[in-house]
């Protein structure tokens, strides 16, 4: 193992609503022994809310301004404890550049789970708890209007196969000490 993979390790998430965030970083801070973090979860925990309810109650913004919150905690964590944690972001979540910024200058490594359009509305369609997935054509802008910054990851792996692949895809980009699944 190199000192580079014995260093306590941010890894996060990120990709549009449906890409399959959570399932996958479960998986991943499973086989690695890591700590596993969702920060929609963190949030729904904080507000005492359901993520829709959050919305209807008090609007996107504030919704961004606890999501913010929460992820300073979950940095702030981190680096108080200096345990390795795999993060599932929320879809906007480093569309706020703010966020971005937090994760950058904590040394987080971000993965793009990328998956095609039609994919995330065949997985989303079924799915009730998601205030951003309006319409097919709001969703598929909005997919449009987020790849740039999903581009910004430091790390693309798609998610189009089953999710014990795609983790296997993960630990194979040699970003991780050695593990078996
Ligand atoms: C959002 C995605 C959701 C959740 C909230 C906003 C977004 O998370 O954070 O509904 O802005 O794309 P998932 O990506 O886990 O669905």
């Amino acid at each position: 193992m190199t000192p580079e993979m014995r260093t306590p390790r941010l890894v996060c998430l990120t990709g549009f609503m449906g890409s399959g965030k959570s399932t996958i970083a479960r998986l991943l801070a499973g086989a690695l022994g890591w700590q596993n973090v969702d920060l929609d979860k963190r949030i729904t925990d904080a507000a005492g809310l359901a993520i829709p309810e959050i919305f209807a109650r008090w609007g996107e913004p504030e919704f961004r301004r606890l999501e913010s919150e929460q992820l300073a905690r979950v940095v702030a964590e981190f680096q108080e404890t200096q345990k390795s944690r795999v993060v599932s972001l929320g879809g906007g979540t480093i569309g706020q550049p703010q966020n971005l910024a937090l994760l950058r200058e904590n040394g987080a490594v971000l993965i793009w789970l990328r998956c095609p359009v039609e994919e995330l509305l065949r997985r989303c369609a079924q799915i009730t708890d998601r205030p951003l997935f309006r319409d097919e054509a709001s969703f598929r802008r909005l997919y449009e209007e987020r790849l740039p910054t999903y581009q910004l990851a430091d790390y693309c792996v798609d998610n189009d196969i089953d999710p014990a692949r795609v983790v296997e895809r993960i630990l194979a980009l040699g970003i991780f000490p050695r593990v078996t699944v």
